[in-house]
């Protein structure tokens, strides 16, 4: 048996994959509801639906990159759900419902709901970028050169996704994110990070998925798929 520490590291790192596995998908998943409300309220807006198709790609990219992952390492991610999924809690606080009950005419036809969706994107995507800092100087995940491969690519993308949402507020002279949202924003962080990946790294009989997320988005619409060397 391994000893103590790389058990730890081991299980540690299989638990934080999945996790990112899970909000990479029901990223670039979401990201479909996104697009569509942005180019109803801005179809003239090219560059900024062009950044939020950039972004959605990338999302998809970085799925595929822990799908790889895992492949390599001969088993499935475990089974986590919505309850590790930050968009999903902040999504829920911000309107009041899942991402799938996300009324998208209402966000289109709303100017409030449409940057309160934008700001929610820019605070959940900033979180995402100094998370990843953190976890490129954790010598857990250092130690794994395929994990750190992955978050390298993740550091170099993350700031891309969250400033085209601040520059449309900005341009459209509307608030940037409230004191209220980034107290949210902290708040789920906090709960991630200190509870729930906690609990399911203590908790043994978290099973494993039974199969890939993307099997059920029937056929992807992606629209750029992963460059080979990003998940090679
Ligand atoms: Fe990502
Ligand atoms: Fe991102």
């Amino acid at each position: 048996m391994a000893p103590p520490r790389r058990r730890f590291a081991e299980r540690y790192r299989d638990v934080l994959a999945s996790i990112y596995l899970y909000n990479e998908h029901r990223g670039y998943t979401s990201l479909d509801r996104v697009l569509e409300a942005v180019r109803a309220r801005c179809p003239d807006d090219t560059a900024f639906i062009a950044a939020v198709e950039k972004h959605r790609a990338d999302e998809r990219k970085h799925y595929l990159m822990f799908r790889r992952y895992f492949e390599r390492e001969g088993r499935m991610p475990l089974a986590v759900d919505r309850s590790c999924g930050h968009i999903d809690h902040f999504i829920r606080i911000a309107f009041g419902r899942s991402i799938e009950e996300l009324d998208t005419r209402a966000v289109v036809a709303d100017g409030a709901l449409f940057e309160r969706l934008c700001r929610v994107i820019m605070l959940t995507e900033q979180r995402g970028m100094r998370q990843v800092d953190i976890l490129l100087r954790s010598k857990v995940v250092l130690a794994d050169p395929a994990l750190k491969d992955i978050f390298k690519v993740v550091e170099r993308d993350e700031p891309s996704h969250w400033m085209p949402y601040r520059d449309w507020l900005t341009r459209n002279r509307r608030p940037q994110p409230r004191w209220r949202e980034r107290l949210t924003d902290l708040r789920i962080h906090r709960e991630l990070m200190f509870v729930r990946l906690p609990a399911i790294f203590l908790n043994r009989r978290v099973p494993r998925r039974s199969s890939w997320p993307d099997e059920a988005d029937g056929g992807d619409t992606a629209l750029i798929s992963a460059p080979p060397e990003a998940i090679a």
